[in-house]
């Protein structure tokens, strides 16, 4: 069988990608074009900024690509592309840029939801065991997403309020953590022991999450050991704090396991990455006999190799877009 070469654009946030990936499995090429230096200064991603980086440096990210892969446009089978969620601006970019590519080289153009791309980025590590749930956890989603074979998304639950991400980077804030502070209170929570008592989320029996109060908690525990003149022990609230948004997670998830009959359990989106979850998920896998694929980190922040992952399941899949496609900040994932 000829082999498919997917083009992948991802540019939905701060990160300019263009990537190759053979039959939906094997990374060809990479490239990352990061902003988080300039966005850094202002505290978070400036979605004009935002912008007129991508502008700056799709063309650039693209042929760079096209070189570490030591193929032409011609190689190309489809291309795949972020349509949404994420920051229109931003988003337009890379879509402008793969419907240029599209109607140039006569190639078919493929949307791809930016949490499917998340999920997929699993895919380059092990393939897809169905039934299979999802983990989604990044800056703008907590969600947990069942599928019974490739393409076929169920959103279970998700988050009422805040996404986990946000509440990370939020708590880094508070405790004077630069942007992106997430990885940062990750860090620190290595050193620390959960000492301060906070409360557990939304302990129903939904799949939901909710993390506003969560943070809350840990903005009245600051400004409370501060009128009361005490110092706050940085390491061991970030401890304290991983320990509950992880015990949160973990408990939807493993009853999501028990009652779904699931297989495979997947880790998507940013906060992949921590490793408090990491290593929970793991403890959890071990217990019910499930198999966990956590992707290299590489692959849990945002890049264009999910993208064209995602997008070789979505083209066997038929799913093709016109030149009229357009982006969407939001979007549920089916
Ligand atoms: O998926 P992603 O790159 O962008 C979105 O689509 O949102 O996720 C970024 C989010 C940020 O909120 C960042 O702070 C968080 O993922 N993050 C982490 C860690 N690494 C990244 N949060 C907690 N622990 C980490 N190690
Ligand atoms: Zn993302």
């Amino acid at each position: 069988m000829k082999d498919t070469y997917i083009l992948g654009i991802e540019s939905s946030c701060d990160e300019t990608s263009v990537a190759i990936v053979k039959n939906g499995t094997e990374d060809i090429a990479t490239v990352i074009s990061s902003q988080i230096d300039i966005h850094k200064n202002y505290g978070g991603v400036v979605p004009e900024i935002a912008s007129r980086q991508h502008v700056k440096n799709i063309t650039i990210v693209l042929e760079e690509c096209l070189t570490k892969a030591n193929l032409s446009m011609n190689d190309i089978t489809a291309i795949a592309v972020t349509y949404g969620p994420g920051l229109i601006g931003s988003l337009l970019i890379g879509l402008e840029a793969a419907k240029t590519l599209a109607f140039i080289y006569n190639k078919p153009l493929i949307p791809v939801h930016h949490i499917a791309g998340h999920i997929y980025a699993n895919n380059l590590v092990k393939e897809l065991q169905f039934p299979l749930l999802a983990v989604v956890v990044s800056g703008g989603h907590t969600e947990l997403v069942e599928m019974s074979n490739h393409y076929k998304f169920k959103k279970i639950g998700g988050t009422l309020d805040d996404a986990i991400g946000e509440c990370y980077d939020k708590v880094a804030r508070i405790i004077g953590l630069e942007y992106p502070g997430g990885p940062k209170l990750d860090k620190l929570a290595e050193s620390g022991h959960n000492t301060y008592k906070l409360p557990v989320p939304l302990k129903d029996d939904s799949y939901n999450f909710s993390f506003s109060g969560l943070k809350s908690a840990v903005i009245n525990l600051v400004h409370n050991e501060e009128q009361r003149k005490s110092t706050i022990i940085k390491e061991n609230l970030a401890a304290s704090f991983q320990t509950v948004a992880v015990e949160a997670i973990i408990t939807k998830v493993k009853r999501a396991i028990v009652q779904k009959n699931i297989k495979h359990i997947i880790l998507a989106g940013g906060v992949a990455a921590n490793k408090g979850l990491r290593q929970a998920l793991q403890d959890l896998a071990t217990t019910l006999n499930v198999d966990l694929t956590i992707p290299p980190l590489k692959y849990c922040t945002d890049n264009a190799t999910m993208i064209a992952a995602a997008g070789y399941y979505a083209y066997k899949d038929g799913r093709i877009a016109d030149l009229k496609l357009n982006s969407k900040s939001q979007d549920e994932l089916k």
